[in-house]
């Protein structure tokens, strides 16, 4: 049993049996967010871009946790000079981690830190105790998702859906057309003003397809 709990924007806490992972962990200064910093306890931690409302208080965790930071390459070495540990990764690469599996997608987007760019932003497609998981990280819509969907059996995908930097309602949509996955939950919206979305209109935009759409509200989990 996978249980995915959000956390606001675009982090969210992986449990599985034996491990805990998060992605994203914008937790500090996060309108949305429920917990801090302090109250993680995981065995690693997934950072899509280096942008702060992603990699957020990552080095903090993975020094309180003695956990890896898994991020594109470039990420990586940035967080190591800031006394993380860290796996690099890059976008294509998959590896078999003790929690599971993680491989790297494209991401059109940005991805850069108080000091300067990071390499290229990623999503990201986990594979737990057979579950598969597929997190797109900020993102607008690009057609290699039907290549995705075609070679994954995606249980649930975490869309962005705020518009202005990321995919808007619309282009999430087409994502799932893309995609189909079992479950599809928004994320990216609603935290600041100029992401401003109604995720009821994600979920009406799924009714009749065999997608089901779920809201997580913060703190909210799903098990999948
Ligand atoms: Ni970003
Ligand atoms: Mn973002």
């Amino acid at each position: 049993m996978v249980k995915l709990t959000y956390h606001g924007h675009s982090c969210f806490i992986i449990d599985s049996e034996k491990n805990s992972i998060i992605i994203d962990p914008f937790l500090n200064g996060n309108p949305a967010s429920d917990i801090k910093p302090d109250d993680v306890k995981v065995d690693a931690i997934l950072v899509t871009h280096g942008h702060a409302d992603h990699l957020g208080d990552a080095v903090e965790i993975s020094k309180n946790c003695d956990a890896q930071i898994i991020a594109p390459f470039e990420l990586v070495g940035y967080c190591q000079n800031k006394g993380a540990k860290g796996h690099p990764m890059h976008i294509g690469g998959g590896y078999n981690f003790p929690f599971g599996k993680v491989k790297l997608t494209i991401a059109h987007h940005g991805s850069t830190t108080d000091t300067g760019a990071t390499g290229n932003p990623c999503g990201f497609i986990i594979t737990i105790e057979g579950k598969t998981i597929y997190h797109a990280g900020d993102t607008g819509l690009f057609m290699d998702m039907k290549l995705i969907g075609e070679m994954n059996e995606i249980d649930a995908a975490l869309l962005p859906i705020g518009g202005n930097f990321t995919m808007d309602t619309d282009d999430a949509l087409k994502a799932v057309e893309f995609l189909e996955p079992k479950i599809a939950v928004p994320m990216h919206y609603n935290t600041f003003d100029v992401i401003k979305q109604e995720p009821e209109e994600f979920i009406k935009g799924l009714s009749g397809r065999s997608t089901k759409g779920v809201v997580l509200k913060v703190g909210e989990s799903l098990t999948i």
